[in-house]
């Protein structure tokens, strides 16, 4: 054998490393044993040969040789310890070998938005995270852990805490015109979560889902993750906008919509559509996931209902998240399913999902039960406003002249819609993120090729100040006027 190497590699281990002599030679022999540097049916030295080679006490070597032993790597006999076969090849060093397998065949393919800092303007989706009121919150959790019983650190209810599910249930039938019992909510660990369960619960492979064209990616992800088949239904003033023809060739077993701001344009789905829709779906025997994830927060006109209480026992899965009234790293969601749905979905999650972060929830029921949730949403609603109001002005005035503000209406975002529909939107959008801005480009929302894609920006308004806006409109405008 040669010591030299082992010397080398024992001696060559970082100073810093908290690991004892032992674990360290430990390390080094296996190291050597699975790369095949020690080959198969290599006698290793005796210990006491190898302690003075290395200058370390006899014990650390018959420590490391005992747990090579025990480890499968080394066998012992009467003569000593020998390299064991590891059965199939050696593994050589992990570097030195590309790993073959990656990502499933159904997962690839989805337009990838560019990744980037979600703490920037116009990062999409993100609340004004410096004003959650953390100390409240804080505060709040404290009293959740001290009020658990030993019991209660167990896995919990499969759909979650009650006084959670009762606080969701009290302010859906207030504030959003839900028919809802406490016992039809299910707490999920957010809306992309509530997807992943819809998508597996209530369909198979093959089955075909409807979704808004363009339309929301984490939902599309969701569908693909599940062997569903997407088909891209167009969206046009009132929402989405199915023909006859796709009632008879693409029969859906779920149809996801975000009725009341459409994701990404923002139209708002018509009441027409919305008891059509209904209908329909019962007729076909097809559930709607009504993904209600930004709609507290409405800037004009009434509040809009959600869909899910236009009729009793609508054939409808409402989401809802916490990411956007809260802060998206609670994950916290729920869905609000129809009563025939309620026992089959409990025993499901009984089998599958086991729920916990009980104090989360007991914290969040407290924040809506005392108030302090309808609070929040007030204030962010009205710095939202301002935000938005700032930011169309500022759109108007710099890029009025070749685009249009779509979806202001509502939530924390808006499109913003290139009228030259040969813009190459995805080219820009990355020349905004080399100078900061996150702006995704429109075209990367389109599900299938049905229609002719929208191009221009998504532009989230809620972490931007107001005075900050009319420069960043301005870098934004010089880009896109640059380019035509
Ligand atoms: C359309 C839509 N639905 C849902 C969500 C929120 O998902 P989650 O609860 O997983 O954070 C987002 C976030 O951006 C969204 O854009």
């Amino acid at each position: 054998m040669d010591y030299q190497l082992l010397f080398s590699a024992f001696t060559a281990l970082p100073a810093h490393m908290p690991w004892s002599r032992q674990r360290q030679l430990h390390e080094c022999l296996r190291g050597a044993i699975r790369n095949a540097t020690l080959a198969r049916g290599t006698r290793l030295p005796a210990s006491r040969t190898l302690a003075l080679e290395l200058g370390v006490s006899r014990n650390t070597v018959l420590y490391a040789y005992d747990q090579l032993a025990t480890e499968g790597f080394v066998l012992s006999d009467r003569r000593g310890t020998v390299v064991a076969s590891l059965g199939a090849v050696a593994l050589p060093d992990r570097l030195a070998v590309p790993l073959r397998t990656g990502l499933s065949r159904r997962t690839q393919g989805l337009s990838a938005l560019p990744g980037s800092d979600m703490s920037v303007a116009f990062a999409p989706g993100v609340p004004s995270l410096g004003d959650f009121p953390v100390t409240l919150w804080r505060r709040l959790l404290d009293r959740a852990w001290r009020s658990l019983k030993p019991a209660q650190l167990n896995y919990a209810d499969p759909a979650g805490e009650l006084p959670l599910r009762t606080a969701i249930a009290d302010h859906l039938r207030v504030a959003r015109g839900a028919l809802v019992e406490s016992g039809q909510v299910f707490i999920t660990d957010g809306t992309q979560s509530s997807l992943d369960l819809c998508a597996r619960a209530f369909a198979d492979p093959g089955d075909k889902v409807w979704m808004e064209n363009p339309g929301y990616q984490g939902a599309l992800a969701a569908f693909r993750a599940a062997q569903l088949k997407p088909v891209g239904i167009v969206v046009d003033a009132e929402g989405l906008a199915p023909v006859a023809s796709d009632w008879l060739r693409h029969r859906p077993k779920l149809i996801y919509v975000t009725p009341s701001h459409q994701y990404p344009v923002g139209t708002v789905l018509s009441l027409a559509r919305r008891m059509a829709l209904i209908a329909q779906a019962r007729n076909a025997a097809a559930l709607i996931i009504e993904d209600d994830y930004d709609s507290e927060f409405r800037h004009e006109g009434p509040p809009l209902s959600c869909m899910q209480g236009l009729a009793p026992d609508a054939p409808v899965l409402y989401l809802g998240t916490f990411s956007k009234t809260m802060f998206p790293a609670l994950r916290i969601g729920f869905m609000v399913v129809p009563a025939a749905l309620v026992a089959p979905l409990a025993a499901l999650l009984a089998r599958s999902a086991p729920r916990g972060r009980t104090a989360d929830q007991l914290a969040l029921a407290e924040f809506m039960q005392r108030g302090h949730f309808s609070l929040h949403l007030r204030r962010m609603r009205r710095l939202y406003r301002q935000r938005r109001d700032a930011l169309v002005a500022a759109l108007e005035q710099h890029l009025g002249d070749v685009a249009d503000v779509y979806g202001g209406s509502a939530g924390m975002h808006l499109a913003l819609r290139l009228r030259d529909a040969s813009t190459d939107d995805v080219r820009l959008s990355t020349r905004l993120l080399g100078l900061g801005i996150v702006a995704p480009a429109l075209s990367l929302h389109a599900v299938g090729t049905r229609i002719q894609p929208w191009r221009g920006f998504l532009l989230g308004y809620a972490q931007v100040p107001v005075e900050a806006m009319e420069k960043l409109v301005k870098m934004l405008a010089a880009v896109v006027h640059n380019a035509s």
